[in-house]
């Protein structure tokens, strides 16, 4: 994910205080209740339907920004299969709005929150190696952190996450970037099957014969089967480089994007922090000494902070948090996708970062925005087959994203808009230099609650929607929320 920058790995600690005031009591929001105890009443004792008094509700409804979180009517934690699709019959059924929360880490309001029910995954959290078939089951409520702890007595990863706090589910069903991407692909190409309830209620185990399911699942995915693979010792950590050494810093991180070494990879964030622009970058190299020369810059361009290292794959993923947040922060993400990180055009990316960190302190002294730059090598899509996104594996777009936070709820509006109008230009800029980017695909996981799904999906959108009508023609899954197809 992006948040690897000072500012923003702060953003993955979990929320802690109360929830935002929307009122459970407006008028339409009347029945909810009622479904909240007739869920209770129907489910069996492995599932929990939580009240707002309860501590497990105020979990359940936790986001990783504070204006991605809404006062549900209830929580309730399922505990098996079938209590999922009791769950989502009933729902389906009164066609209350409901969410499905797995890690929470998405940015965009509604997308997995709701004033109706709020469903929270953390149950099903397995982690079940699987030896002999060189796989592991993982449960969709888990963070990959806590997957790869669980993984690492058995020298095993998996392709997933690469800071704290990101969830199992969100990062798979959005394709799902991570440090061995270039030498195992997306985390959607890794997958074996899915475990689906369907929006029917019907329990299904996806796999790839399953054709169109396969292609652009609906429902609710209660565990994955991810491909295994041995993990011993990696090299890598996170540096900080100040505002002074900028004008190193763009061009260690450029040429750092012509490296060919399938197994480093890096993670850049520039962060406009009260008139500084701090460089953050989580260091990854698959093995226990880099390879010669590929981090030069990282280990002798002087830094605020580094911990370059030979670790764990774990202990790596988990080294990528600094501090606490505050629980008041509010913040959105916004995509595009550029095709190559030369110099000039990662210092475009810098000094937009200033332009509107400059323009929107002066609206709230806490703003802080940050650009992300994600190279990967050439062959990141040659491991999969086709899949939703990315819509043509024939041409990289770097999963690139502008995050911005702050903490004055009336200028959620305006972040927006700027959040917005800042990946536009950066989208802009790719073309100006040059970049083949007319058709630009953007990363959904990146992706503001505004983007036109061809952005994403290309046209794959077409075939998504009839899968849409066919598998979920109820529309139960339109009372969640998400990207609408
Ligand atoms: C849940 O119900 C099952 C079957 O009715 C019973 O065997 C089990 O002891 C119950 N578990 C708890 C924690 O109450
Ligand atoms: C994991 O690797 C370590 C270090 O190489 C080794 O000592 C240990 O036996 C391995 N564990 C397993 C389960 O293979
Ligand atoms: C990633 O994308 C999936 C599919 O659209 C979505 O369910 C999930 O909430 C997204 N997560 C983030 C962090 O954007
Ligand atoms: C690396 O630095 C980060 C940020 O300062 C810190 O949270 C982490 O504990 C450090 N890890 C090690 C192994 O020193
Ligand atoms: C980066 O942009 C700034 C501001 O426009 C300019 O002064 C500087 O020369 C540029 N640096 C590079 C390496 O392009
Ligand atoms: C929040 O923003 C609004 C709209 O710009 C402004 O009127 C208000 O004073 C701000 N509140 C604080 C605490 O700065
Ligand atoms: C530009 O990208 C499109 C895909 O969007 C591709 O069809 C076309 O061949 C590319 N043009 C060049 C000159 O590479
Ligand atoms: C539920 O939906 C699936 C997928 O469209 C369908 O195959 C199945 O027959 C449906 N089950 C019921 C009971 O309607």
């Amino acid at each position: 994910m992006l948040w690897a920058s000072f500012a923003f790995a702060l953003l993955s600690t979990p929320l802690v205080n109360g929830l935002p005031d929307i009122s459970r009591r407006d008028s339409s929001h009347g029945n909810f209740q009622a479904v909240c105890n007739q869920i209770a009443s129907k489910v069996s004792n492995a599932s929990q339907v939580f009240p707002p008094s309860a501590p497990q509700y105020t979990a359940d409804n936790q986001h990783e920004f504070f204006s991605a979180t809404q006062a549900s009517t209830c929580s309730v934690e399922p505990g098996s299969v079938e209590d999922v699709s009791v769950i989502l019959k009933i729902v389906g059924r009164t066609r209350t709005p409901f969410a499905v929360k797995g890690g929470g880490h998405t940015g965009n309001p509604g997308f997995s929150s709701t004033p109706g029910v709020q469903i929270a995954m953390t149950r099903f959290n397995a982690v079940n190696v699987n030896a002999d078939a060189g796989t592991v089951v993982v449960g969709s409520g888990l963070t990959w952190d806590n997957v790869y702890e669980r993984l690492s007595p058995f020298n095993l990863t998996v392709a997933g996450g690469r800071i704290p706090g990101v969830g199992v589910s969100g990062l798979l069903l959005g394709g799902g970037y991570s440090y061995i991407a270039n030498q195992r692909g997306l985390g959607i190409d890794n997958v074996v099957s899915y475990d689906l309830v369907l929006p029917n209620g019907t329990f299904k185990k996806v796999t790839a014969d399953d054709e169109d399911l396969w292609f652009g699942l609906r429902g609710i995915v209660t565990q994955f089967t991810l491909k295994s693979f041995p993990q011993g010792e990696v090299w890598g950590g996170i540096v900080t480089w100040g505002t002074d050494q900028l004008e190193a810093s763009i061009k260690a991180i450029a040429k750092f994007a012509t490296v060919t070494d399938p197994k480093a990879a890096i993670l850049t964030t520039y962060a406009y922090i009260s008139g500084d622009v701090l460089t953050t970058t989580s260091v990854f190299y698959d093995g226990p000494v880099p390879a010669p020369g590929v981090f030069d810059d990282f280990l002798t361009i002087p830094a605020i902070q580094s911990n370059l290292s030979t670790r764990s794959f774990a202990d790596l993923v988990k080294s990528q948090i600094s501090t606490t947040i505050p629980s008041d922060v509010r913040g959105l993400y916004c995509a595009f996708g550029p095709t190559a990180y030369s110099a000039s055009y990662i210092n475009d990316s810098v000094n937009e970062v200033i332009f509107w960190g400059r323009e929107l302190t002066k609206l709230d002294p806490k703003v802080q925005i940050l650009a992300g730059i994600e190279p990967f090598t050439s062959g990141l899509l040659s491991h999969g087959t086709p899949s939703a996104y990315p819509p043509d594996r024939s041409q990289i777009y770097f999963p690139s994203g502008v995050a911005l936070t702050w903490s004055n709820s009336s200028l959620d509006q305006v972040m927006a808009q700027s959040v917005r109008q800042a990946a536009d230009d950066l989208q802009a800029a790719a073309l100006r230099e040059g970049q083949n980017v007319t058709n630009a695909v953007v990363y959904p996981n990146y992706s503001l609650f505004d983007t036109p799904l061809e952005a994403m999906y290309g046209d794959n959108v077409e075939r998504l929607q009839e899968l849409k009508r066919t598998v979920d023609p109820g529309n139960v899954m339109n009372l969640a929320g998400g990207f609408r197809f």
